[in-house]
């Protein structure tokens, strides 16, 4: 059943175009204008009513969440709050019948994920939750679901549940911004036609690996990796990490690039792989400049840029291009060469990719 391929972790990135495409197909209709997000029934008469949301997951989701609050606050004008399952209900939450939790949970059956979900529903919260898992609890539980049609996913480490969270995200954020009219349609427009090129452009991603490969047989060799960026390349450095670290064993770490000065920059030597996105125009400069303290302590520099740009050339030792979308849909694309590194670096380092040591794909134990 894995078609070939040597691991499932593998069969499932290489699945990400068609997994994005089946997320969004009959949801996202760019000529109308329209979002249709049928099992979601929350209206602009609930969302006067709101004066919050909470983004509650665990792990790779959790950093799915990170995305969709910068998502939601930036189309609804709505505060998002992310937070971590397993600490969320421990700090008696401020959550009561104004606020709106997002559940995010790709089997729909992690123990401190649903724990918060019930938490949050005896407070009075409304409850909408994201899932791959028809009939799971969490799907059972909510009142709304949103389902990532991502297909069965059985290796451990998380990819395409991850990217097709990202979208659901993105058409719930845009969904509620229609609703609450925060959002210009021309915006909104422009937003789902870039998401509909999603699939295509994940799939040139794809198509490109054999580069990744070889920088991470390259690399592979290395106990610490830095990944650096700002605003959502930072959201998803979390994410290529937390991949590096939980197949390869390579103790990774992702800083916002602006706070390595704050004290990593301590542990950047000569060589140390830093691996530098910098897809987010309006930060580039800024993140540029953090790239050149690393270099300064002759750091390795492998950045992930947008097609086009020649200039990050000047500053890198590598670089992995992808193509160009709108900076608030890149999540979707930079996160792709990250799975890829982490899984080749992985494949090197002779590790059980598809089940790594310690881990279980379900977490059904607080
Ligand atoms: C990492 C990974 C985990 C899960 C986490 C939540 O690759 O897969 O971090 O994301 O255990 O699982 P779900 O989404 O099933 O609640």
């Amino acid at each position: 059943e894995k078609s070939g391929y040597p691991h499932f972790m593998l069969k499932e990135i290489h699945e990400q175009p068609r997994a994005l495409k089946d997320t969004m197909t009959g949801r996202i209709d760019p000529e109308r204008g329209d979002i249709r997000l049928d099992e979601i029934t929350i209206k602009a008469e609930d969302l006067e009513n709101i004066d919050k949301i909470f983004i509650v997951a665990c792990g790779t989701a959790y950093h799915a969440g990170i995305v969709g609050k910068h998502a939601i606050e930036r189309l609804t004008r709505i505060p998002v709050e992310v937070d971590i399952a397993s600490e969320f209900r421990y700090r008696d939450p401020m959550v009561d019948d104004r606020t709106i939790v997002i559940i995010i949970s790709q089997s729909g059956e992690t123990a401190d994920t649903l724990a918060a979900l019930r938490e949050s529903k005896k407070r009075g919260a409304r409850i909408i939750a994201i899932t791959n898992v028809v009939g799971s609890s969490v799907s059972r539980e909510a009142e709304d679901v949103l389902y990532t049609w991502a297909g069965p996913e059985i290796a451990v480490a998380s990819t395409k549940a991850y990217s097709t969270q990202l979208v659901s995200l993105y058409m719930l954020a845009l969904k509620m911004a229609l609703e609450k009219g925060t959002v210009d349609r021309e915006e909104a427009v422009e937003i789902m036609r870039e998401m509909k090129q999603l699939p295509e452009k994940a799939q040139r991603i794809i198509g490109g690996e054999q580069k990744i490969k070889e920088l991470a047989y390259q690399y592979s060799k290395w106990d610490d990796v830095f990944f650096i960026g700002r605003g959502l390349d930072y959201a998803v450095a979390l994410e290529g990490s937390l991949k590096l670290k939980e197949i390869s064993y390579i103790h990774a770490e992702a800083y916002p690039a602006g706070e390595l000065k704050h004290g990593t920059l301590a542990l950047i030597t000569e060589g140390i792989p830093v691996i530098s996105l910098v897809t987010q125009e309006q930060l580039y400069e800024k993140t540029l400049s953090n790239i050149k303290e690393v270099e300064a302590r002759e750091a390795t520099v492998i950045a992930v840029a947008m097609e086009g740009d020649e200039n990050i050339a000047k500053n890198a030792n590598h670089v992995i291009y992808i193509p160009r979308t709108i900076p608030f849909l890149t999540p979707v694309l930079t996160v792709i060469p990250l799975q890829l590194f982490a899984y080749y670096a992985a494949v090197a380092r002779g590790c059980d990719v598809d089940k790594p040591r310690n881990l279980a794909k379900s977490v059904t134990v607080e």
